[in-house]
């Protein structure tokens, strides 16, 4: 081990070099005029792969290709096999004149590094494949085999992804995934992940009258869809923070005493959750902590709100219509299928008669949980140990990695999450970072979780 770490920290400024030309590319896949920045940047991993040691290809899907890269191994190999999970693809950048530098031109400031896909996945996966450098480059024996699959479409549900799984399913058979696509507290509480909420994704768009009209001429007499749009979304929520959609907490898991006892030893404060969002107060469903609102309950969130004329200055109008992207975060024992059925219904009742509803289903995925006692967290745990020199906490993430379900009902195997993001490093956000000590000790992390799984 000596010889990897040593090589680690003889290569940082290399590896920073390295990462920086990895978040020049927008890789952004929501956005379609983004899909040659997709190619470009999966080429470039799956080049840097093969740079390091890796046996590396490109695979084509509908949507944006996967990488897939390997250690070498022997024909037969009796090693364990494990797959490293992480995603090149980032969430739009916008609004653009937020950011204090351009969120494809990477900023060093100090000890953290600023740009889109920073922390969220490009850096954290970039920390496994480093400490693979580090092993394959000193000649050090890994003592399992290791596959990586960095895909392109997490960020907008990973649909091309559990295709690819079921084709792939004997290749890609393995003991565990290890994902670092999550959080932590902070470098002095590195956390095992174990569990991660669902999603289920919709866009709703109100229809009133056929085209934009002057708001003098008929304003009165005919309805707002940007007002009724806005009584629609406010009946579906109590002024205690519960969802008043019938049916929506149908089979939800309450928390147990133990976990709650968990939950109120994590670090960290409502105050200081407050400062760092920039909130007045915070708001939740009455009866959780908040962070078990964040983590182990479900909500429904509008994402985005549009209607009328968003350009300067004003202009009298109604509108002709009025969306709203919406996202409910889903915990263990909610199926996607069923709450997608239950707003939907519960829309259909109450829209009102001067609007014609319309709703387009997006992505959907289960919520994520594994006890964290078998072996593997074990080690997981072990690892963060030696290398963030701080005993770890065990958390349930309130985000969500779709795919996750598919790894245990595809391959059987159950996922680690080992989170290197830190709470403040503006995910999906403005001024993404990630902390560069937080990358160093990520690289060590993994160089110790191979020896600590195989053991
Ligand atoms: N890295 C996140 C997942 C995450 C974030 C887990 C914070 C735990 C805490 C991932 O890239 C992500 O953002 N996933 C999307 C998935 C969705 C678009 C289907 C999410 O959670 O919004
Ligand atoms: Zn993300």
């Amino acid at each position: 081990m000596e010889k990897v770490l040593d090589y680690l920290k003889q290569n940082q400024q290399r590896f920073l070099a390295e990462f920086c030309d990895y978040l020049r590319f927008a890789s952004v896949s929501a956005q379609p005029a983004h899909k040659n920045d997709l190619h470009a940047c999966a080429a470039w991993l799956v080049a840097h792969c093969q740079a390091i040691g890796l046996e590396a290809k490109l695979c084509a899907t509908a949507g944006h290709p996967i990488v897939i890269a390997k250690t070498p191994r022997a024909k037969n190999s009796q090693q364990p096999h494990y797959m490293v999970y992480g995603h090149y693809d980032v969430q739009p950048p916008e609004p653009l004149e937020l950011w204090k530098s351009p969120p494809f031109e990477p900023r060093i400031v100090g000890n953290t590094i600023y740009a889109r896909g920073s922390m969220d996945n490009k850096g954290q996966h970039l920390a496994h494949l480093k400490a693979v450098e580090a092993y394959l480059k000193t000649g050090t024996a890994l003592p399992c085999d290791l596959t990586f699959v960095i895909e392109g479409e997490e960020e907008i549900g990973s649909e091309s992804l559990s295709g690819f799984l079921k084709k792939n399913r004997r290749e890609l058979n393995c003991q565990a995934v290890v994902i670092s696509d999550t959080g932590m507290p902070s470098p002095k509480h590195p956390a095992l992940g174990y569990s991660l909420r669902g999603i289920m994704a919709l866009e709703i768009t109100l229809h009133g009258p056929a085209r934009d009209l002057h708001s003098g001429g008929f304003g009165g007499a005919v309805d707002n869809p940007a007002m009724a749009m806005s009584q629609l979304l406010a009946q579906l929520r109590d002024q205690h923070g519960r969802i008043t959609i019938p049916g929506f907490y149908d089979g939800v898991a309450p928390l147990t005493a133990y976990e709650r006892k968990e939950y109120a030893r994590l670090p960290g404060t409502d105050a200081g959750l407050k400062k760092m969002i920039g909130v007045k107060n915070l708001f939740g469903e009455r009866g959780f902590s908040s962070s078990e609102q964040r983590s182990a309950r479900p909500t429904f969130e509008i994402n985005g709100l549009t209607s009328g004329y968003q350009g300067e200055g004003s202009k009298t109008i109604i509108p002709s219509w009025a969306r709203a992207k919406i996202t409910c975060r889903l915990v263990p024992n909610q199926k996607p299928e069923a709450v997608r059925k239950a707003v939907v219904a519960h829309l259909k009742r109450i829209c009102p008669p001067t609007m014609r509803l319309e709703i387009a289903a997006g992505h959907g995925a289960e919520a994520y949980f594994v006890p964290p006692t078998g072996p593997q967290a074990q080690a997981a745990l072990r690892a963060l140990e030696k290398a963030f020199g701080r005993k770890p906490i065990l958390m349930r993430e309130g985000g969500s990695i779709p795919i996750v379900n598919q790894f245990k009902k595809i391959l059987g195997a159950d996922s680690l999450l080992l989170g290197l993001g830190l709470p403040d490093d503006n995910a999906h956000s403005p001024n993404e970072k990630f902390s560069l000590e937080c990358f160093e000790k990520g690289q060590r992390m993994a160089a110790f979780l191979w020896q600590e799984l195989s053991r």
